[in-house]
């Protein structure tokens, strides 16, 4: 089976550490390269916390630093009452002596696609800056996009407002670029992913299995799971991030819709909204497939069978 080149673009945040454990060993995917982006943390945060998750799960992946700032606005606060202070509370990591790589992650992007011999998947689970960034920077790179799939965005609520979801409201205006890059688009909302809540009983699964990977996915859901009680009440957090790497694991963990969907940079209240026109009222040509249904039990096993395949 032909392996999936991927990129992940990432702001690591517990979930996106996950979506780093899925990724990284899946006999599906060749992960060519982790670049980071702020927006759960500062860019010295999210790096650090990748090169963490990569040293500790033995992942020889290069990590490239990206945007420490939005393409426009001023960048919103981090999201540290959700992650911590350092983005990735919770585990103790041995000293770290995996070091990023010198190139800015956009400049990486271009250069990895333009000498790519088959497209590329890129997905993001954090802000759209980099990604956005390298579109900009060169439009030749976009064939070379196989697809991209991204967590971000709702066609219901948001969370950070009630219009908006913190991946797209953090940089709208790169989510807007992506959104009309006329690259295939998956978006994995919050509409599902608030729907896998990772609860006592699944932190109880994966702690059964008592590898490194165990130990690390439950160190991070110990405190997001805490966190994510105390603002939203969930009695488990949300594997945003996860979701996605699961989908292109596996996309019958998914049911997508086409829908045509705008980004709202404009707004004031509902700046960062992704607009999905659900019922195709208007009968404009749909730009991205938006997940809208989600087999729980089957991401939950995908989550198992990723933990399990290390030592
Ligand atoms: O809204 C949830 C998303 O924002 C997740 O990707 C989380 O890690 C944060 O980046
Ligand atoms: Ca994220």
């Amino acid at each position: 089976m032909d392996k999936r080149k991927l990129i992940l673009d990432c702001d690591p945040g517990h979930d996106d550490a996950i979506g780093i454990l899925l990724a990284g060993r899946d006999p599906s995917i060749d992960l060519m390269g982790i670049t980071v982006v702020s927006g759960n943390q500062t860019i010295d945060n999210t790096v650090r916390n990748a090169l963490n998750v990569c040293q500790y799960l033995g992942l020889d992946v290069p990590v490239y630093p990206g945007s420490p700032n939005s393409l426009v606005r001023v960048r919103p606060p981090v999201a540290a009452d959700i992650h911590g202070s350092t983005g990735l509370d919770g585990p103790v990591f041995e000293p770290l002596t995996r070091k990023a790589e010198g190139k800015h992650e956009a400049l990486y992007i271009v250069d990895a696609l333009r000498a790519a011999e088959e497209p590329v998947t890129i997905a993001t689970t954090g802000p759209m800056t980099n990604l956005a960034l390298a579109m900009r920077l060169a439009p030749d790179i976009l064939p070379k996009i196989k697809e991209v799939a991204f967590m971000g965005g709702s066609y219901g609520l948001g969370n950070v407002t009630p219009a908006a979801e913190f991946n797209i409201i953090t940089d709208a205006e790169a989510a807007y670029v992506v959104f009309n890059s006329g690259c295939k688009l998956t978006m994995v909302g919050l509409d599902v992913t608030r729907k896998v809540l990772c609860l006592p009983s699944v932190v109880e699964r994966m702690e059964r299995i008592g590898n490194r990977a165990s130990r690390l996915f439950v160190d991070l859901v110990k405190f997001f799971n805490k966190t994510q009680k105390e603002i939203f009440g969930w009695e488990g957090g949300p594997l945003h991030d996860p979701l996605t790497i699961a989908w292109l694991i596996d996309p019958s963990v998914l049911t997508l819709k086409p829908m045509h969907c705008t980004v709202d940079i404009r707004g004031t209240e509902g700046y960062g909204r992704t607009n999905c026109d659900y019922f195709g009222y208007h009968k404009q040509t749909p730009n991205v497939d938006v997940a809208v249904e989600v087999d729980v039990a089957k991401f939950w096993d995908i989550i198992e069978e990723g933990i399990r395949r290390y030592d």
